[in-house]
């Protein structure tokens, strides 16, 4: 394996940690901040390189972007974005790929977009099939059009009412960047609640945008319009703040706070899945920023559905809490977590196998056999495929039972620079 990284064991964990600032909220506030006119700043963008490459192609379609401090300024030009002569590189990131695919959708030109292996194999049908009913066209490789990308923009493009056939954020988010240039109010029907990071920061922007609620679901509805500029203030990354929330439960010896994180009902569906299993895991809402605290617990199998964490996100280290619980725990519904960076479905099923679990899957289910405590997960060594995810939630294993060597460690930096030094200042 390269670039391997031992974890070790951690007798006590005590302290607090801020996770980056929230991925999705960056990469929105980047390509918002291009497309309005004049100047917007930026507090708290994540550090990870997900976001450094959104950084990098709004210059290359003609925002300028300076740094200062903790502040990013982003000027948006006064006559709009233009095509860039060299290929726009999404490097890891999905977000990235699907956002700005609906954002060059609305400006006229041809458009190369390129990412990594991992990014290459991702399908992009599933935001080609929409933009191309609103007009404009999105060439990739085979049926699920993967990158490298062309996109033929177009600065009109046909209003939409569509329904997103599986629960994305990005997808509603892509055909709501494109909306902004179609000729009349488009409509996205969503069956399950996605994170509404697009909505909020759009209607921040003086959009013309309304969301309904209906039953589990959501219809947005969003007029052409160019934003104006704004400040944003990025809150910490719930996704990230959960594999802290997992160790601190699920090790024998902690109390971790995590500070300032984003408070939305659609990202903090692990804290309700960790409580159901028993964890004591506290959580103070104050301005929509979150405080956690986590407390060695004794955990008990759940039944987690896909739509108590839409994306999945939180999946493979909500797999790792599920190996230290008693109990059998089943998680349903989860087919898209084949999708992600990596297969995370096979992924987290190997990942706990290795710590001892009995694991098996029906379908999309797929069922944990816990082994009562972390303290005895078995040593382990599994390679992260490119996906930062999968290294955190590993070294969550590793540091709550008996260590681990992870291969492909260095991928972490896609959304989480500082992940092993955060890790290491608790124990
Ligand atoms: C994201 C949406 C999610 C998530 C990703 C970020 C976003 O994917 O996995 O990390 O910022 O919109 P889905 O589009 O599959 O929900």
């Amino acid at each position: 394996m390269s670039d391997e990284r031992p974890v070790k064991a951690s007798s006590r964990l005590r302290g607090g940690v801020r996770v980056p600032g929230d991925k999705s909220t960056s990469h929105r506030a980047l390509l918002i901040s291009a497309l309005a006119n004049g100047e917007s700043v930026i507090e708290g963008l994540s550090t990870g390189a997900d976001v450094r490459s959104t950084a990098l192609i709004i210059t290359q379609l003609g925002a300028q972007l300076k740094e200062q401090g903790d502040l990013v300024h982003v000027l948006g030009p006064a006559d709009g974005l233009r095509p860039s002569t060299t290929a726009l590189d999404c490097g890891n990131s999905g977000t990235t790929m699907r956002l700005l695919t609906g954002l060059v959708s609305g400006v006229e030109g041809i458009h190369e977009l390129v990412g990594d292996a991992s990014l290459s194999a991702r399908p992009m049908d599933r935001v080609a099939v929409p933009l191309a009913s609103m007009g404009a066209l999105v060439e990739g490789g085979g049926e699920r059009v993967t990158a490298p990308l062309r996109v033929h923009g177009r600065a009109k493009l046909r209003a939409i009412d569509y329904h997103v056939p599986t629960a994305s954020a990005q997808v509603k988010s892509a055909i709501l960047f494109a909306a902004l240039h179609a000729d009349g109010p488009s409509s996205v029907r969503e069956d399950v609640r996605t994170r509404r990071t697009t909505e909020d920061m759009f209607r921040t922007s003086g959009l013309d945008i309304d969301s309904v609620d209906l039953g589990a679901g959501r219809v947005v509805t969003l007029g052409p319009g160019r934003p104006r500029p704004s400040t944003w203030i990025v809150p910490g990354d719930p996704s990230q703040a959960a594999f802290f929330s997992v160790l601190g439960v699920i090790h024998d010896d902690a109390d971790v706070v995590i500070e300032d994180v984003d408070a939305t009902p659609e990202r903090t569906g692990f804290v309700g899945v960790l409580v159901r299993m028993g964890a004591d895991l506290s959580s103070e809402e104050r301005d929509s920023r979150l405080s956690l605290r986590a407390r060695s617990s004794s955990l008990v199998g759940v039944e987690v559905f896909s739509s108590d964490v839409p994306s999945v996100d939180e999946v493979p280290v909500l797999a790792v809490a599920a190996a230290a619980a008693r109990g059998v725990s089943v998680f349903r519904d989860m087919g898209e977590l084949r999708l992600k960076e990596s297969d995370r479905f096979e992924g987290a099923m190997q990942l706990v196998r290795s710590l001892g679990c009995r694991v098996w899957h029906e379908g999309d289910d797929f069922f944990v056999e816990g082994l009562a405590s972390a303290r005895h997960f078995a040593p382990f060594e599994i390679d992260a495929h490119l996906d930062h995810r999968m290294v955190m939630a590993a070294a969550v294993a590793g540091s709550a039972g008996q260590g681990c060597v992870i291969g492909g460690a260095a991928t972490v930096s896609s959304s989480y620079p500082g992940f092993f030094e955060d890790l290491a200042s608790l124990s």
